[in-house]
């Protein structure tokens, strides 16, 4: 099965990506995770990365199809492939179509969460992630048993850099102008599917396993 969690930044995409792929066994595929790696590892990706990231702008786009090229023909693909933060731009979402067809695949679903920008903005602003092993947390909806450290490594956590007010303004508006509008190409695809993100992290999850049981 081969699906995609899409949706505006902080709206929830991660969180719902880990628990879906730990259920279900599936590889999760973030590109975001992806660069901010690199950008870690201090590699010539992460410095290119990190240049578009840090003001809240996408990666070119032959980067991001270069990454997910790699990433799709390994062959530890699970039982399916769950892309969370890919693709952002018409051309990345043509670009997958075509990879996928080369191995006789397609997508199955493209689970869109949805939500305002004003919920968006206190989810975004109250993330805290683990430096150790990347784990979430907000500090109001799901904190840790210990404020600032992680429940499951006990690494500290921090905040993104591009979680400050201004990043997050333009992060927004890019995905408004330049991500939002592949939803009408799966439209007219079949395969969008609109959820309510609005509720508990669980509530969520049960709305996207009521999809995830139809096309399975
Ligand atoms: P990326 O890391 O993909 O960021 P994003 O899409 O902006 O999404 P976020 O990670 O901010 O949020 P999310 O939806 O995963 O929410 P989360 O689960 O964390 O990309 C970062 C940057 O990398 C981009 O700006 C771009 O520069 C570059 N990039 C990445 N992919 C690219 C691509 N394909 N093309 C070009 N550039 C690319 O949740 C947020 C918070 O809310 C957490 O604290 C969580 O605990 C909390 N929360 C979650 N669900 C709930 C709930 N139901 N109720 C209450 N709180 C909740």
């Amino acid at each position: 099965m081969i699906f995609i969690i899409f949706g505006p930044p902080g709206v929830g995409k991660g969180t719902q990506a880990a628990k879906i792929s730990q259920k279900y066994n599936f590889l999760h595929v973030s590109t975001g995770d992806i660069l901010r790696a690199s950008v870690k590892e201090g590699t010539e990706l992460g410095k290119l990365a990190k240049s578009y990231m840090d003001k809240g702008e996408l990666v070119p786009d032959n980067v991001i199809i270069g990454i997910i090229r790699e990433r799709i023909s390994d062959k530890d693909s699970k039982k399916g492939f769950l892309f969370d933060g890919f693709p952002r731009t018409i051309e990345q979402a043509e670009a997958l179509d075509n990879m996928l067809s080369k191995e006789g695949q397609k997508i199955d679903s493209v689970i869109s969460i949805e939500l305002s920008d004003e919920e968006i903005v206190k989810r975004i602003s109250g993330r805290r992630v683990c430096e150790k092993c990347g784990s979430m947390y907000h500090i109001i909806y799901d904190p840790p048993t210990n404020m600032g450290y992680c429940n499951k490594c006990g690494g500290g956590l921090y905040q993104r850099d591009d979680d400050s007010e201004d990043v997050i303004r333009t992060r927004l508006e890019v995905y408004r102008r330049q991500t939002e509008p592949i939803k009408k190409f799966y439209k007219r695809g079949g395969i969008l599917k609109r959820i309510d993100g609005l509720g508990t992290i669980d509530d969520v999850f049960s709305r996207i396993e009521k999809v995830l049981k139809g096309i399975g």
